[in-house]
């Protein structure tokens, strides 16, 4: 089941601006040299590795992505700047399936990482120590959430498209050891009328910060202090 199925075609209009932004000033305070390549894990619509892409030297880029909807607005963004497209290779599968060799020094996964289940988790930081040349950075979210707890439904942004606006909304509830997510997509007309809704629901895991530089000690990251850029983001180094 693609769990951004929903998600996908509003995505770029509530969250890239955002997303890109946040990717350019991660890597300015990273202040990380990439001269091999990058992987971007969990690339959604590809606005992280298209705001990357302008700043990096014209290094090949891995894109693993494995929802359609998201990918579709991937291949879109690729279709409208060929020289992105010519460095971009799209891998159609997720975290815990892609293998790449040695070929990256930066390898990125924003907003992704609470969707691994903790059992694959160990194995997708040895994939991603694989792609990265020694000395190679991967960059990825602090956990925010260290056990599942109730989220009161927020805003998380609206945009207008011609007379119409959409409003993205997001929800959440514990579910054992997981964390329930139900994101709701709204499109009202120039009255305020509903034109269309849109729910979908996914769930993550929850983990501490601990544990999880545990994991990514095991796998042979040498993890560093979080940078703070739109929320902590960790440091590990190969
Ligand atoms: C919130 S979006 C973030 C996209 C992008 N990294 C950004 O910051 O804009 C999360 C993305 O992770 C992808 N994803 C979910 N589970 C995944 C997994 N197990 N492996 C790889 N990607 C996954 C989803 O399909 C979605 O595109």
């Amino acid at each position: 089941m693609d769990g951004y199925a929903a998600a996908a075609q509003y995505y770029d209009l509530l969250h890239a601006e955002r997303s890109a932004a946040r990717a350019s000033a991660l890597l300015a305070a990273a202040g990380s040299e990439v001269t091999h390549g990058v992987l971007d894990l969990g690339a959604g619509t590809g606005s992280v590795l298209a705001a990357l892409a302008a700043e990096v030297p014209e290094v090949p880029i891995v894109a693993v992505e494995p929802s359609v909807g998201m990918r579709t607005a991937l291949y879109a963004r690729l279709a409208a700047d060929p020289a992105l497209r010519a460095r971009t290779t799209v891998l159609p599968e997720n975290a815990e399936r892609f293998a790449v060799a040695e070929f990256a020094d930066l390898a990125v996964c924003l907003d992704t990482s609470p969707a691994f289940p903790p059992p694959y988790r160990p194995d997708i930081w040895e994939r991603v120590h694989n792609a990265l040349v020694p000395g190679g950075l991967f960059l990825l979210d602090e956990p925010r959430l260290t056990e599942p707890v109730v989220q009161q439904p927020r805003e998380l942004g609206r945009a207008t498209v011609g007379t119409h606006t959409v409003v993205g909304s997001v929800r959440g509830e514990p579910a054992g050891q997981r964390q329930w997510w139900e994101y709701r997509y709204t499109v009202l007309d120039a009255e305020g009328e509903v034109v269309s809704e849109a729910e979908t629901e996914f769930y993550t895991w929850p983990v501490t910060p601990e544990e999880l530089r545990e994991e990514l000690t095991d796998a042979g990251f040498v993890v560093k202090d979080a940078l703070d850029v739109g929320g902590p983001v960790l440091q590990a180094r190969r």
